[in-house]
Order: C-alpha cells, then sequence, then structure tokens
C-alpha cells in the first residue's frame, strides 16, 4: 500500500512540475502538488512503527507546521517570495543534518549493517549532512541578502578559490577516515569537523556572490535542498523523498542553467563569486541630460502609436501597478493599437514574477512574449512603456561588455521611436549600475510611483 501511494504521490510531483511550466496550467500543477504532498504524507505517518502517542506528537506537529505555513504564506509579499524560498531552503538543509545526526546514532546501536552495505549508509550519511549543512548558511545568508540585512556586494577574502578547494580536498579526506572507522563512536570527531567545514563552506559561497547574481544562487540553494533531501530519503530508506530530492533537484539544476543564459552568465563563474563588485561605482556617473514627460503626454504620444511594447520591471512589483497597465492595454487595444509585453528571464526578484503578477491582472497571454521572442521588434515600435525596470533594459549590458552587467542579454528598447521610463528617481536598479537608456535622444522620463503614474495615464487617456 504504501509503495503504490508513494509510486502515485511521485506521479502527482511529475505532474506538478509539468502543470507549472506553462502559465495556463500552472494553477492545476498546484493543485497536482497539494494532492501529490498529502498522499506522501498520510502514507509515511501510518507506514512509521508508532503507537497513538506518536502519531499524536506527529499530527499535532504537522497541524503547527501547516498554520505558520499559511500565516507565512498569506502574509508574504509576491516581492518577499525568494526570501521565504531561501528560508524554506535553510530548513530543508537544517533537516538534513538533523536526519544524518540522527542516522549515525541510531547506527552506534544497530549491527544489521556490516560490509558494503555499512560503508555506503555511512556515505549516505556523511554526504546528507555535509550538502545539508551547506544549503543552511547559504540559505540563511542568500536570505539575509535578499531581505537588505546583509550587503549584497561580493565579500572577496584572501585566496577565495584555494580555501575552498582546500576545505573541500579536506571533507573528502575526514570522509575516508570516517568510513575507516566503520561507525565506532569515533565518526563523531570526523562528522563534527566536517560540519563545522560545511557549514562555513555554504556562509563563503554565498557570501562571496554579488547581488545581480542572486537569482542564479536562490535557483542553485533550490537544487542543494533537493540533493539534501533526496540524501535523506537514502538514509531513512524512504524512496518518496529520494524521487522528490532527485525531481528538485534537477529542476533546480535546470532553472540555473536557464538563469544563467538569461543573464550570459557561467554557471561556475557564478558560483565561484566574486562579480558585481564594481556594482554601485558607475551610480552617480553623469551621464548627460535627460528630458522629462508628464502623464497626459505619455497618453497622448499612446494613442498617436501603431504599436505600443510594455516591459514590466521590479518596480511594476514593487507598486503593484498591474492593474491600471491591464487597463490601459485594454484601452489601447479597443482602439485597435497593437499592445504587446516584452518579459525579461529575471525581470523582477523571482522567475516568472512579471507574468505572474500580469496573469492576476488578467492579461491574456498572448499578448505577454519572452524577451527573445520580442527582441527584434523594437526598431518597427512607435512607443516603449519602460514600468519599474531598469537593469532588464540597459543598454550598457551590451555597449560596456567588461562592465558589472557587460554580456546579459537585454531588452533593447531603446530601439523604438520612444521610450517613456516610469520610475520615482535616477536611482540604479539592482546590480547598482547607472543606466545610459535614461540620457538617449529617444528617451522621456515619467517620474512618480508606478501605480500612480499609470492612474494618470489611465485617466487621461
Ligand atoms: P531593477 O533593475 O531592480 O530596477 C527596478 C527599478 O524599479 C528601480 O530602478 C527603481 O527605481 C524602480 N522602482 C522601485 N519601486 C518603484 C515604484 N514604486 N514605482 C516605480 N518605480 C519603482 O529591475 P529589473 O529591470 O526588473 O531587473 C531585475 C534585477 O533584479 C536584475 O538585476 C536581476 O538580476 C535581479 N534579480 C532578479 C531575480 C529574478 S529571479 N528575477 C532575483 C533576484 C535579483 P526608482 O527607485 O528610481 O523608482
Amino acid at each position: 500500500m504504501v509503495s503504490a501511494a508513494y509510486i502515485i504521490a511521485g506521479l502527482f510531483f511529475i505532474m506538478s512540475l509539468a502543470g507549472l511550466s506553462n502559465q495556463e496550467t500552472a494553477k492545476k500543477g498546484n493543485y497536482f502538488g497539494m494532492i501529490g504532498m498529502t498522499i506522501a504524507l498520510i502514507a509515511t505517518i501510518f507506514s512509521i512503527e508508532h503507537d497513538s502517542t506518536s502519531i499524536t506528537y506527529i499530527l499535532v506537529a504537522v497541524l503547527i507546521g501547516a498554520f505558520i505555513g499559511i500565516l507565512l504564506a498569506r502574509k508574504v509579499d509576491m516581492t518577499e517570495m525568494p526570501e521565504l524560498i531561501a528560508a524554506l531552503h535553510s530548513f530543508v538543509g537544517l533537516a538534513a543534518v538533523f536526519v544524518g545526526y540522527n542516522s549515525f546514532i541510531t547506527l552506534l546501536s544497530d549491527t544489521s549493517f556490516f560490509g558494503t552495505m555499512l560503508t555506503i549508509h555511512l556515505v549516505e550519511i556523511y554526504l546528507g549532512i555535509f550538502i545539508g549543512a551547506i544549503t543552511f548558511t547559504g540559505s540563511v545568508v542568500a536570505f539575509g541578502k535578499l531581505h537588505g540585512k546583509i550587503r549584497s556586494n561580493p565579500l572577496i577574502l584572501p585566496f577565495k578559490d584555494a580555501l575552498n578547494v582546500v576545505l573541500l580536498i579536506v571533507s573528502l579526506i575526514l570522509m575516508i577516515f570516517f568510513i575507516v572507522e566503520e561507525g565506532a563512536q569515533s565518526g563523531f570527531i570526523y562528522l563534527g569537523v566536517m560540519t563545522a567545514i560545511a557549514l562555513f563552506l555554504g556562509w563563503h559561497m554565498v557570501m562571496a556572490i554579488g547581488g545581480a547574481d542572486m537569482p542564479v544562487v536562490i535557483s542553485f540553494l533550490n537544487s542543494l535542498s533537493g540533493w539534501a533531501a533526496a540524501a535523506s530519503g537514502f538514509m531513512l530508506s524512504n524512496d518518496l523523498l529520494i524521487i522528490t530530492g532527485a525531481l528538485v533537484g534537477s529542476s533546480g539544476a535546470i532553472l540555473s542553467y536557464i538563469m544563467c543564459q538569461g543573464m550570459n552568465r557561467n554557471f561556475f563563474s557564478v558560483i565561484t563569486g566574486g562579480f558585481g563588485n564594481e556594482g554601485a561605482s558607475g551610480a552617480t556617473e553623469e551621464m548627460g541630460e535627460y528630458k522629462q514627460i508628464n502623464p497626459e503626454d505619455v497618453a497622448e504620444m499612446l494613442k498617436q502609436s501603431d504599436s505600443v511594447i510594455i516591459t514590466p520591471g521590479y518596480g511594476m512589483a514593487v507598486a503593484q501597478a498591474q492593474y491600471p497597465i491591464a487597463e490601459i492595454t485594454k484601452k489601447l487595444r479597443d482602439k485597435g493599437i497593437n499592445v504587446r509585453f516584452g518579459i525579461h528571464p529575471v525581470a523582477g526578484r523571482l522567475p516568472g514574477h512579471m507574468n505572474v503578477l500580469l496573469a492576476e491582472a488578467k492579461v491574456p497571454y498572448d499578448i505577454v512574449l519572452d524577451m527573445e521572442e520580442i527582441n527584434d521588434d523594437f526598431p518597427e515600435t512607435d512607443t516603449v512603456l519602460v514600468i519599474g525596470a531598469n537593469d532588464t533594459v540597459n543598454p550598457a549590458a551590451i555597449e560596456n561588455p567588461t562592465g558589472p552587467i557587460g554580456g546579459m542579454p537585454v531588452l533593447e528598447v531603446w530601439k523604438a521611436k520612444n521610450v517613456i521610463i516610469m520610475k520615482r528617481s535616477m536611482s540604479t536598479g539592482y546590480a547598482g549600475v547607472q543606466n545610459p537608456l535614461f540620457f538617449k535622444e529617444n528617451a522621456y522620463m515619467c517620474f512618480g510611483d508606478a501605480k500612480e503614474t499609470s492612474e494618470a495615464i489611465l485617466n487621461a487617456l
């Protein structure tokens, strides 16, 4: 029964991932995930050896956990989602460490493991704790950086790469000593030293990564948390945990790859860190004169246009401007104007951030296009509305290939006839670099909170 339940739950998880890969089926994907997890929880709770008291403890713990989860999910803003994800990853990491130590303590009085099986079990314990500890401190630092509690500039310790390599080699040697001890109590010493090293490695690795690379770090930690869960699955001989961990681990790895492509970054150079150090250096640079425009003139310009592209960014999420934007879109489309959205893969603060907000405001899916689908259309576009986006429309990525965001593919909005930039000031975006777009001949700054400005444009329309 339990094996069957696990296979069914595993299938639901796969269907959930498949559903989540498309906006139209995402809601269904979430439901599949919930059903799969409910089956998994029920099967797991009732499959373990228990008496009625222990089941009461588990159920009370599940209820408390569910209560905290619902409370958090209702309270958290869309913009704080990456922080929440980072915090949740740290729990998975910590859980893997606990499961690892618990498995070792159990092993001390368990004589059923010997020979090759014992070696395999020891390796599972060691790797589970190692990956879990890296995930734990890495996620805590990622949470701090995204929450603004830790500086987002990379921390560059002297010989940082050599330090990481030495610590990895030491951890490997400790693993050999640990295995040679064959599960004796003295193994604790090796586990303890390795845990301290892994905790340091997680902290150091994410501290060394600059602000602009944080999206990749989040998906990388997502992947690590999956492998930590899979390692726990091996330790506990729980097939479903292995399957689920592998699904999370590999989908996180694929997401990291997609994000690296979106930012034209090499995965290993992201993970080894140091990038984005010079981030804020261009922030105060004078780049010439910029022109201002008021919402009424923006409305007039939109009315005169045949084609309009809207490129939203993090500011739209902060201002919650998607609703008036959706109404502007509808009004313009009713006038026969071709309106489309251009979405950069790392716009906002989490993958798919803009798509979620636009879907929430009921913007039709078929006019929301990915960067590569729309980038060639800017030269034939009359007006581009840049709403709270900055790094993702920064021509410096192309014009200054050695700069902090050099080489990152961007939405080439400056190729349109007119570009309106809606933001509150001349300040920089997430990567901390000044944006030459604001000073281009065809660019107009429309200052103010994105929601208020959009509402003013809507009224004028
Ligand atoms: P950003 O470059 O972060 O720029 C957002 C702009 O929005 C800011 O310059 C800000 O200017 C403006 N803004 C903030 N609040 C606003 C409001 N209430 N009304 C109007 N404007 C407002 O945005 P982006 O173009 O979306 O780029 C995303 C950046 O975040 C990239 O560097 C990316 O690497 C990084 N990142 C992405 C992710 C994922 S997965 N998407 C995760 C973490 C980090 P003012 O202050 O002048 O208003």
